[in-house]
């Protein structure tokens, strides 16, 4: 029986940690101290969790973190003026808003609220558009964690059939852009959808961002695929809680050529690709800076 090449995302996350890591101690060499703000609005123990390990990644990289947290009943005008107060405190590099918002919150508002410079999440309409055209902006992270994973696993991706499972604004639909700009031939599958798995059987890539437990059995795969399993879905099973993806795993592997495991393949990325994007935005905000005067003194002789 034939078993797929297990895609190690913890493995390849410790590379990008470890890549951004020097970069960073370079960038302290010069007296530059990235930082990352992590806002989080209410109670929500996921939330929490999550929030908690993505500090203690900055700090082990060596990127300062700061944490404001604001109770689950604040106001979207509180919540705005602690985003309003991290745009314009230059020693910040890096804005996330921890999602899902308290229901009485608009969260698009908020996101629009962000500097799209410091949108490490990539979740700004500027950021969006700027993908989606092929500029170079901040691109979410789970689907960039997953780019890197494909890239590592299958090379060159140009030409390939991608059948991305899910229309999510966090990962289906920056996912295609992603694959679209890498030159694949892209399809996205949905709730709506007719006929799901004979579209998803043509594949040879197919990413599962569904968040329903194990749905994507082997019917869905064609024999050699590469799977990326994006779903992260605790379940009780057998008197025990486990976390399992949107892939069975088992059935699946059978079939597939590569398969990401759950957990271990790609959440780690995700967090790994947060740091890189904390880089780049303070790599971009001090050429920016510095760029800014010469533009001030360029604007002033041509028309003062
Ligand atoms: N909640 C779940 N995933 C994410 C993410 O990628 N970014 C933010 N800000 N919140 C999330």
């Amino acid at each position: 029986m034939n078993t797929a090449q297990l895609i190690d995302g913890k493995a390849v996350a410790a590379q990008v940690v470890a890549e951004v890591r020097d970069e960073v101690s370079a960038l302290r060499a010069q007296g530059i101290e990235p930082a990352l703000a992590v806002v989080l609005v209410g109670d929500d123990p996921a939330s929490h969790v999550y929030v908690r390990n993505k500090v203690l990644r900055a700090e082990e990289v060596g990127i300062r973190s700061l944490e404001h947290r604001l109770p689950a009943d604040c106001s979207a005008e509180q919540l705005l003026a602690v985003v309003e107060a991290l745009n314009t405190d230059a020693t910040v590099n890096g804005i996330l808003v921890q999602l899902p918002l308290p229901a009485h919150i608009d969260e698009n508002r908020v996101l629009q609220a962000i500097d799209p410079a410091k949108d490490v999440d990539g979740f700004h309409s500027e950021n969006v558009g700027g993908l989606s055209q092929g500029r170079p902006v901040l691109t979410p992270c789970t689907p960039a964690g997953c780019m890197r994973l494909l890239k590592q696993t299958c090379g060159d991706l140009r030409g390939k059939h991608a059948v991305v499972i899910g229309r999510s604004n966090i990962v289906g639909k920056p996912m295609a852009a992603l694959l679209l700009q890498a030159d694949c031939t892209v399809t996205v599958v949905h709730s709506r959808s007719l006929n799901p798995q004979a579209l998803c059987r043509q594949a040879d890539i197919v990413i599962a961002a569904v968040g329903r437990p194990r749905m994507i059995d082997a019917s869905w795969i064609k024999p050699g695929a590469v799977v990326i399993d994006v779903g992260i879905n605790r379940i009780e099973e057998d008197g025990k809680s486990r976390l399992v993806g949107d892939v069975d795993f088992a059935s699946v592997a059978a079939v597939a050529s590569a398969i990401t495991p759950v957990p271990g393949g790609v959440g780690p990325m995700t967090i790994a690709l947060l740091m890189q994007n904390t880089l780049t935005a303070a790599r971009q905000q001090r050429l920016n800076s510095a760029a800014a005067p010469a533009i001030a003194e360029a604007t002033c002789l041509s028309t003062c």
